[in-house]
């Protein structure tokens, strides 16, 4: 059985089709491969559950991502992985959930120019935006902040999506290594 201070959440933040998703499945399958258990937290699929409510303000992004950051807590200080792929456009918000976690926690920002990510545009959003369907598009017309001091930055412009996921792995191993630590002291 996994030991509760082997958990982590690891944050995935970047602008839309920057690689988060495919980062998180890549990284859960080579954790679970460990035997590690593993929860991936999709910042939208916890805004239909739990966030129905809520809108693409700040406040409400600010809001999404305090209740994945809640959620992500839970299991990791559980023995749980918890993988998060979510935009999360804000630094203070994320930093809340980074004091939630202390060591627990892994920021990887996953970077690719706001050109690459529209030439990508997985989900057609950069291409809606354009057309004037869609405001508010995080990188486009609404701001992201990147993170100021992230574990690991991954640019995914530049590296293959393996590249990508040993980079957030070896950032993850080197927090869990610090996490346990810092358990022990206390
Ligand atoms: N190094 C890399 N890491 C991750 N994805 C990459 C990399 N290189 C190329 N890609 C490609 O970029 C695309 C990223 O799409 P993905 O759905 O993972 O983005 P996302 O950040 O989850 O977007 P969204 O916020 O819209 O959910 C995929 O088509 C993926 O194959
Ligand atoms: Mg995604």
């Amino acid at each position: 059985m996994a030991a509760a201070n082997e958990g982590l959440t690891i944050w995935l933040t970047g602008l839309p089709s920057a690689g988060k998703t495919t980062i998180a499945r890549g990284l859960a399958a080579r954790l679970r491969a460990e035997g590690r258990r593993v929860e991936v937290l999709e910042g939208e699929a916890v805004r239909a559950q739990l966030g129905r409510e809520l809108g693409f303000s700040k406040e409400d992004r600010d809001e999404n991502v305090r209740r994945i950051g809640v959620l992500a807590d839970l299991l990791s200080r559980n023995g749980v992985i918890a993988i998060v792929a979510a935009v999360s456009p804000y630094n203070e918000a994320r930093e809340r959930v980074r004091s939630l976690h202390g060591l627990r926690f892994v920021e990887a920002h996953v970077a690719a120019p706001v050109e690459v990510c529209a030439q990508r545009d997985v989900k057609g959003l950069y291409a809606r935006q354009r057309a004037g369907e869609v405001k508010g598009l995080t990188g486009v017309d609404d701001p992201y902040e990147a993170p100021l001091a992230p574990e690991v930055i991954v640019p995914t412009h530049a590296q293959s999506p393996e590249d990508s996921v040993d980079a957030v792995l070896v950032a993850a191993r080197r927090a869990m290594v610090l996490a346990r630590g810092g358990a022990a002291g206390k």
